[in-house]
This record gives structure tokens, sequence and C-alpha cells, in this order.
């Protein structure tokens, strides 16, 4: 399915609607690296879309003042100078509602990013309880969504720290690079910290399992050793790859769209919906 003028896209490929979170309980899932450029805003973008296709409402909340997933559905980011924002909303314990956004996609919501989010990390370390803070915030969303969609940016700090509290799960991106196997154990390492700060078990937070962006195949010798080693991973599961698809994804983006909406026939959208099941957020049809 293409764009079309005549309003917001619904499920192309009229899938049924599984809802997996039983109980009306919102799944909230940390898109996570603090790696940067390994692919966490595209796949945000993108599976966001394939869960969209599969009937779930989804909210994106774009968590870094780049604001990439924001201006990827064509949404404008929020201005301090002009009103509250998702940093305001985090630290006053305000109501976020009136800063979600909808997309061109009937069942995707954004609540857009800003750029005061990048004092967020001294303004939050400054409450003493930063953990608590955008649980608190995302709160305000439970029951209205099936699954909220945390673009991280790549750091390991007060904020992301934040959100990642207030996930139920996280899928952690990754390219095929030198430093990656030591990214994952970093990460997996800080969600262990958090965890144990909120005075819960480490497998609270499920680790949904990898994905592997921006594949490049063929590779050198150096590289699929380490593509072997993030595939066999011995605690993470593999949901997906995505190859190197620059015209689709950055086509799609271009129109504000996903591509499982923009190009549905493509490989490129089969890789989300592979995410989507393989992770588990959806049964396949
Ligand atoms: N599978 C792919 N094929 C082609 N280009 C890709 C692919 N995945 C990501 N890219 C491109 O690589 C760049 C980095 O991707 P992206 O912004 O998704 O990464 P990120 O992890 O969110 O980065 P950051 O850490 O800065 O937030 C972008 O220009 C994006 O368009
Ligand atoms: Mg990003």
């Amino acid at each position: 399915m293409t764009e079309t003028a005549s309003g917001p896209l619904s499920g192309a490929l009229g899938l049924p609607a599984p809802r997996i979170s039983e109980g009306g309980q919102t799944r909230i899932i940390a898109m996570c690296n603090q790696k940067g450029g390994v692919g966490k805003t595209t796949t945000t973008i993108n599976l966001a879309g394939a869960l969209a296709e599969y009937g779930r409402r989804v909210l994106v909340c774009d968590c870094d003042p780049q604001g990439n997933s924001t201006t990827a559905f064509k949404v404008p980011m929020l201005d301090d100078e002009k009103g509250p924002t998702q940093a305001t909303v985090v630290i006053d314990m305000s109501d976020p509602h009136p800063l979600v956004a909808k997309t061109k996609v009937e069942n995707i919501d954004v609540l857009p990013a800003s750029m005061d989010m990048a004092f967020l990390p001294s303004r939050l370390r400054e409450t003493g309880a930063a953990l608590q803070f955008y649980a608190r915030m995302l709160g305000h969303f439970q029951g209205e969504y099936d699954d909220i969609l945390l673009d991280m940016r790549p750091a390991l700090d007060t904020d992301t720290d934040s959100q990642t509290a207030a996930a139920t799960g996280a899928i952690i991106m990754v390219d095929v690079d030198e430093w990656a196997m030591k990214a994952v154990k970093m990460q997996v390492a800080q969600h262990k910290k958090i965890m144990t700060n909120l005075g819960r078990p480490a497998d609270d937070l499920d680790v949904i399992g990898m994905v592997i962006g921006r594949v490049m195949k063929p590779m050198g010798d150096f590289d699929a050793a380490v593509y072997k080693q993030l595939r066999n991973h011995p605690r993470i599961p593999l949901l997906g790859e995505i190859p190197v698809r620059s015209a689709d994804l950055k086509e799609a983006r271009n129109k504000g769209l996903p591509v499982v909406f923009y190009r549905p026939k493509t490989d490129t959208a089969g890789f989300f919906r592979t995410i989507a099941v393989n992770a588990k957020l959806v049964t396949a049809a």
C-alpha cells in the first residue's frame, strides 16, 4: 500500500489483531544500544509500522533530542519556548497527552522529542530519583496503547536509565562492528544495574532479543567472525537482521511512512514483520 491523500493508513494486510499482552497491559520496549548509528531509529519506526499493520496501537516515544523518529513521521519537534515538551512533562510530572501527535498511520502516534531533552540527564540527576520519572510519565498511557516503543539515544546516562526503568522489555540493536559484542555486554550490564537499583530481579526487564542492522554481504573475514558471534550469542536470541536497503528505507522515511505501508511487498517490509513475530509481539498470520 502506498500513501493516499484520503487519510491515515490502517492495516495493510487486513491481518487479525492478536493481543499478546493480556489484561490490557501496555508493553513498553526500550530500543537500545549506547553505540550510535546502529539502526535504533530505523528499526523503531519500521517495527512500529509492522505492529500497526497487525492492528496494534503503537506509541513511538522519541527519547532522543536529535528527534529522528519524530521527523521521520513528519511530526514537528516540540519547543520549550513555545510550550510544554517531553522534558518538561517528565520533570513536572504533568500529563503528556497534549503533546502526542498523530501520524499518517492510523495506529501510530508519536510523543515528539525536543532539543531541551539534552538537559534531561542533569535535571533528572537533581531529582535524586531519576529512575522513577519516565515510568511515571509513561504510566499516563497505560492501557491506551498495546506497545510503546522507546527510541533511545546512544548513551548510558540518567535519561536512558530512567527510560529503561520504565520498560517491560528491551530490544538491543547492533551492527556488525568490532565493538558490537562489547556494546551488548555493556548494555546488558546496565540493565542489570538498573534492576538492582530498583530492587527488582534482573530478569524483570525482558531482554527480548537482538536485531542486527545494516548488514552488508559479502563480508570480509573479520566482519564474518563478528557476525557469527552476534548470531550465536549465548543468552540473547536473534530476532532478525536488516540488510542495507537504503532506497526502500530512505524513500519511505521521506514520505513519513514505515516501509510496510510504503512498500509492503518488498523484502525490506518483510524483515520488520519477521522481527515483530520473532519478538512475539504479534503472532504470524
Ligand atoms: N538497513 C539499513 N539500510 C540502509 N541504511 C540504513 C539501514 N539502517 C540504518 N540505516 C541508516 O544508517 C543511519 C543510522 O541509522 P539510525 O539513525 O537508525 O541509527 P541509530 O542507532 O538510531 O542512530 P543514533 O545512535 O544516532 O540514534 C541512518 O542514516 C539510516 O538511514
Ligand atoms: Mg536514533
